[in-house]
């Protein structure tokens, strides 16, 4: 696992738009890039919002093309229709896939409407499959060290499928809802902690003094299905990218083990 530190939200934002531009532009001029695009898995949430900022403004300078990506986001709260303000299907749109140049046809983000939710999970993950799986995902980190809606004691190797959030999350997200918990959805569609794992890459950020619990848990913790994002131990190409208020619960020297390698 590698530990990015960076002064604040702005700096880590800038790291990350970097890094997947990077990533997209080294693909695009592989050979592989000609029968099969790039796969970036995406989340919702405060954190990325200022990436998705930056990634549009590098599509408008010419730096980054969207034409060869396809994209499958980590959630969808079940029972919101698309077009509803708090809808992830929404928010994507107004955040990023409205202003760049990706095809409409490569955007998967799970149905929360679905006839058949288990179907709807099932598909989602072949699909991944079918694509040749992720090579990026991008991800944030809950308080309670979730990754996508997996709550504590969701099982490490999950797939692709059904959540309860937990009060805590909904107590999270009712900022989201006007302040009311009772109104964010009690469902959710969610990849899985395996689906998550089984991406080339991993990059997940942590941003602020709320975080700084979970980050602890996540990079010092032992492995355990209570703090989900405990797994990226294990994974061989995961990235933690944070800012300085999230470290507050790092040991002194796991802080500066991890700084030094940056330097
Ligand atoms: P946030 O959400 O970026 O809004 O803090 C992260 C998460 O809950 O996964």
């Amino acid at each position: 696992m590698r530990v990015v530190i960076q002064e604040n939200l702005q700096a880590i934002s800038r790291w990350a738009a970097n890094h997947i531009a990077n990533a997209i532009n080294s693909y695009n001029l592989e050979l592989r890039s000609k029968d099969r695009p790039f796969v970036l898995g995406l989340p919702t949430g405060s954190t990325p919002l200022l990436v998705y900022k930056n990634l549009v403004a590098m599509h408008k300078a010419g730096q980054i093309s969207f034409r060869n990506v396809v994209t499958f986001n980590m959630d969808e709260y079940v029972g919101l229709p698309q077009n509803h303000p708090q809808s992830y299907w929404h928010y994507m749109h107004e955040n990023l896939f409205d202003h760049i140049d990706i095809l409409p046809q490569n955007i998967n983000i799970p149905n929360g409407l679905a006839p058949n939710l288990d179907l709807e999970c099932q598909a989602y993950e072949s699909k991944i499959a079918s694509l040749g799986g992720i090579d990026l995902f991008l991800g944030g980190i809950g308080v309670d060290g979730h990754l996508a809606f997996n709550e504590p004691f969701t099982s490490l190797v999950s797939r692709t499928g059904l959540r309860t959030l937990t009060p805590d999350t909904r107590l999270a997200n009712s900022r989201f809802f006007g302040g009311d918990p009772t109104q964010v959805p009690t469902q959710a569609i969610s990849v899985g902690i395996g689906t998550i794992f089984d991406a080339r890459q991993i990059l997940i950020l942590a941003s602020g003094p709320s975080k700084a619990r979970a980050l602890a848990h996540t990079i010092q913790g032992p492995i355990s299905h209570q703090w989900t994002s405990s797994i990226l131990q294990m994974h061989p190409n995961a990235i933690i990218l944070c800012d300085e208020p999230a470290c507050d619960d790092l040991t002194v020297s796991a802080y500066r083990y991890f700084k030094s390698l940056e330097q």
